[in-house]
């Protein structure tokens, strides 16, 4: 279990964070966080279940270090999974060459459970990582209504060209979202093209 509470109004002071491996999700695990997902974002060709098989996946076709390796931080609240966020490492390529980033994806919070503090307590020890030096920036997408979330934990605008190589639509950036981020503002964000080589997350 890990504390993320600094800042937290009070009651928040209670709520715990849990970091999931991957690589070792539970069935039960991956099922409550597809159930998240499907809730937070329905869509008829992913049910919980096809989601709950693209997470176990994701830890069962990960080779790399440790530190980086993917992983969900979750709060759950009388026995139900209320908040998410996952982090994946991902090899982009720069103009200054590569480097891996920790990409933020799925960070949601149950409808009825929004406006507590939850979301900022799953996304927090994802760019703790990056403060740890686990990885040298988080990278990732999100929407204009969702980007002052977000700034207020230190993420600011990334205006590069996003691209993607593997794919014929070249051109076409990966991310499906109108704004794209990053986590910290500060350090030597390469300028130039960004190659996310594979899809966007
Ligand atoms: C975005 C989301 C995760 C935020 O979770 P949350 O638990 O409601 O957010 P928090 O309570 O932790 O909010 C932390 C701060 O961000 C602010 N904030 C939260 N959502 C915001 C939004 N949509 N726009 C502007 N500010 C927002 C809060 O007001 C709060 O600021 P305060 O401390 O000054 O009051 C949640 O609204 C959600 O699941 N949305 C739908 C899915 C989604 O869009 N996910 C993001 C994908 S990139």
């Amino acid at each position: 279990m890990i504390e993320f509470s600094l800042g937290m109004p009070s009651w928040a002071h209670t709520m715990q964070v849990e970091s999931l491996d991957a690589r070792n999700y539970t069935l039960a695990d991956a099922q409550a966080i597809g159930e998240l997902l499907s809730e937070v974002w329905p869509n008829p060709s992913k049910s919980a279940e096809y989601r709950r098989q693209q997470l176990l996946s994701v830890g069962q076709n990960y080779s790399g270090p440790d530190a980086q390796a993917p992983r969900s931080f979750v709060i759950r609240e009388d026995g139900r999974l209320i908040a998410h966020a996952a982090v994946v490492p991902r090899a982009i390529g720069t103009e200054s060459g590569v480097m891996t980033i920790a990409g933020l994806a799925q960070v949601c919070v149950a409808p009825t459970q929004r406006g507590r503090g939850l979301g900022e307590l799953v996304v927090k020890p994802v760019f703790a990582l990056v403060d740890a030096g686990d990885f040298p920036f988080s990278l990732f997408q999100t929407s204009p209504e969702v980007r002052p979330f977000y700034a207020k934990l230190g993420a600011c605008l990334v205006e590069n060209d996003i691209i993607n190589t593997l794919s014929e639509d070249l051109h076409v950036s990966p991310f499906w979202d109108k704004v794209v981020m990053r986590y910290p503002c500060s350090g030597s964000w390469p300028d130039g093209q960004i190659d996310l080589r594979g899809p966007g997350y």
